[in-house]
This record gives C-alpha cells, structure tokens and sequence, in this order.
C-alpha cells in the first residue's frame, strides 16, 4: 500500500471514529503531515484537555499519552507505539523521589512533563521546557525540588534565587551534543544564530544564542531577521521549521540528534491503532487525580 492510500484511510478512520491526532514536534515528517495538531509538550497537553473529539490519537511518546489520558480521562487516548517511551522519564522513580522528598520536607517539587504519571502525582507542579521559569517563579518557597532533568533544571536556576535539589536525569539524545561539535559549526557558519533546546548540557547551553522549547524555536526563527540557524534539539523540529520558512537555511547541530523513541511511530502504526483502538493509555484514577492537580496547577500559570 502506498504512503498516500494509508494517509487517506487514516483520515478517513479518524473521521469514522470521532478523532483527532496529536503529533509531537519531533514525530516523522510524514507524521507531521497528517496531523490535526503539531506542537510542543505544553501545546499538546493544552489541546489534549479542551479537544472535543472522543479518541486522542497521541503520536509521541508514553509520558505525552499519559498527559492526554489524565486531562481527558472521558477520552480514548491511543498510543500507536506503546513501546515509544522516554529513558529520562524513566529515570526517576516514585521511590526516589520520595527519598529526596524526605531528605528535604516541606519543599515544593516541580517535575518536568518528561516523567510517569506516578511521579507527577508525587509532585507539586508540572512544567515543560516552555514554562520552567515561569512555574518556579510562581512559587514562593525558597527551596525547590527539581525533577528529572538536570539540564533543563540546573538552566532554570541560573536566573533564580532560589536554591535548588536537582534529580541527576537527563535526555541521551540532547547529551550527545558536544561543545566541540558546535564550536566546529560555529566556526564553519559565523553568520548563524545557535538554538538549543534546554535538555543540551550546560556547557552546550553556555554557546547559545538562544535556548527555547521546541515551539519557542518555530516562533523564534521565524521571526528573526538572521537567515542561517544550528539548531541543537531533535531532527523532527526541522520539517516545519524548513516548511514554514523557506528563505532560511536550517544546520542540525549533530546528526546524532535523533531520539530513537520518538522515530517509532509510523503511518502503518496510525492506521492499526485506529483500526483496532488499540494500545490505549489510561492512568488509573488513584494516580489520575493527584497527576491532575500537579498539571492543572501548571495550566494555571498565563501563557505569554
Ligand atoms: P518540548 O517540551 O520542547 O516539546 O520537548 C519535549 C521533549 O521531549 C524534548 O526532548
Ligand atoms: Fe525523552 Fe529526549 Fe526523546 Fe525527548 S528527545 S522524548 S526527552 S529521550
């Protein structure tokens, strides 16, 4: 079967079965194509909870479904992979956390999206790599307990006062970057603005000009009267970024650059989903309700 028959018969499964597809920043590009919604982790958190469709088709990975399936629990939320996770998400675990918990009671935890339903339902507040500064701000303890990113948390409390318990967690694929990788680049392309996404390391981080989600990155180069970008975060982010603007030239920073989780899902994977309404994600409400409180508190905090 050819790549455009299966497209159609998804579109046409998703019409049959009342359906919208969510797709991440970093899925496929043909993935990308046929989605309803593209976006961020926030983004689709967001249109997860005010989608009106009765069955969330979720292209990303574990922990986005999870979000979708806690927002939208009267919806059917499937997962075509349920084998695409997040190895940072993985990292911390519900009894870790309640060990760092202990050692530091009373301070307030703030987990990134990228974690288990478990551990948000652990946590305080939720916060993606769009709204890190924003969440902490909005707290007013002194103290805060971050989770499980070290590189996105250790960038946050570089622009506050506050003192900071990190988890060691952090995403292999933004690791791979190296600061020499990008210096080489750099130099090859002195006319280019380097933009990263804050899961790099930190000395990576040091380099850039700019450090934004996934979604920050659209609007920011977009928007930017430079025309040549090294963009530091994953190969998916360039599909649109290329698509919308086509007078710009768009370097990834490494081509190991790929998380290979989120590479998965596939068009034939879509259409079985939607044929079968198969895997499906539901957090179990014991875990649902706390998970919720955490991520509504985040939803709280303006958007710009
Ligand atoms: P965003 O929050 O920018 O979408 O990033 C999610 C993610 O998994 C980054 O690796
Ligand atoms: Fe997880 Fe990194 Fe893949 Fe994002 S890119 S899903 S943080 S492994």
């Amino acid at each position: 079967m050819s790549a455009e028959t299966v497209k159609q018969e998804i579109r046409s499964l998703l019409k049959e079965r009342n359906a919208i597809l969510l797709a991440h920043n970093y899925m496929r590009d043909e993935v990308q194509e046929i989605a309803d919604i593209t976006g961020d982790s926030l983004a689709l958190s967001i249109e997860a909870a005010r989608a009106t469709a009765d069955v969330i088709v979720f292209c990303g990975v574990h922990f986005m479904a999870e979000s979708a399936s806690i927002l939208a629990p009267a919806k059917t939320v499937l997962l075509p992979r349920l084998d695409a996770g997040c190895p940072m998400a993985d990292m911390v675990t519900v009894e870790g956390l309640r060990e760092l918990k202990a050692q530091h009671p009373g301070v307030p935890v703030v987990t990134y999206v990228n974690s288990s339903a478990a551990v948000k339902a652990e946590s305080d507040i939720c916060c993606t790599s769009a709204n890190a500064q924003k969440v902490v701000n909005s707290l007013p303890e002194p103290e805060i307990i971050f989770v499980p990113d070290r590189n996105l948390g250790r960038y946050v409390a570089r622009f506050s006062p506050k003192t900071f318990h990190f988890w060691e967690g952090y995403c292999p694929t933004h690791e791979r970057l190296t600061v020499d990788t990008v210096r080489r680049l750099k130099g090859e392309h002195p006319d280019a603005l380097f933009i990263c996404h804050p899961e790099c390391n930190p000395a990576v981080l040091e380099l850039a000009d700019h450090v934004c989600s996934t979604s920050g990155m659209y609007d920011y180069c977009h928007k930017s009267t430079v025309r040549r970008f090294i963009i530091g975060t994953e190969a998916g982010i360039l599909y649109r970024l290329r698509q919308e603007n086509p007078d710009k030239e768009f370097i990834l920073a490494s081509p190991a650059l790929i998380c290979p989780n989120m590479k998965l899902t596939s068009l034939e994977d879509i259409k079985a989903a939607l044929e079968t309404m198969a895997p499906v994600v539901k957090v179990p409400e014991e875990i649902r309700v706390p998970a919720k409180r955490a991520l509504d508190r985040m939803l709280a905090i303006p958007r710009d």
